[in-house]
């Protein structure tokens, strides 16, 4: 997976809101994610780039809180570390997902769906 970075975005001096130091994630018999890292600042919209089953969906999933990611995890949320998994309804409502199939929805979406119907 691909971070790619325009040289018209904002100064990297500025404190990022969410930064994802290092998130591994291992499915059974599968590592979709190793040591992924992105930082995300204010005014910033990032692209997530990368072949069919390179993790842009586990990433979005365990941001969302809809995936646990492995143990060692280093995320900062707003300066602070955050536990993606049990952050606070009020921290998770900060994340916003827009599903790529909507079908698989039957009511609103947000941080409300059911995790086992999430479908990214
Ligand atoms: N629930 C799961 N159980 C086991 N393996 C999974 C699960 N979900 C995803 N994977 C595997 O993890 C890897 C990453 O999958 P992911 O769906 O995150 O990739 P992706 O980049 O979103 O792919 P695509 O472009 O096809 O949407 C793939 O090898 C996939 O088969
Ligand atoms: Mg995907």
């Amino acid at each position: 997976m691909n971070v790619v970075e325009s040289d018209k975005a904002p100064p990297t001096n500025v404190p990022p809101i969410l930064d994802v130091r290092t998130l591994s994630k291992t499915y059974p018999g599968q590592r979709a994610l190793v040591n992924a890292k992105i930082a995300v600042r204010r005014g910033e919209i990032h692209a997530l780039i990368g072949q069919n089953g390179s993790g842009k969906s586990t990433l979005i999933k365990v941001l969302a809180g809809y995936v646990k990611a492995d143990h060692g995890a280093d995320v900062h949320f707003n300066g602070k570390p955050i536990d993606l998994w049990r952050a606070s309804s009020e921290q998770r409502s900060l994340v916003r997902i827009v599903h790529q199939d909507l079908g698989s929805c039957s009511h609103t979406l947000g941080n409300r769906e059911p995790r086992a119907r999430s479908r990214l």
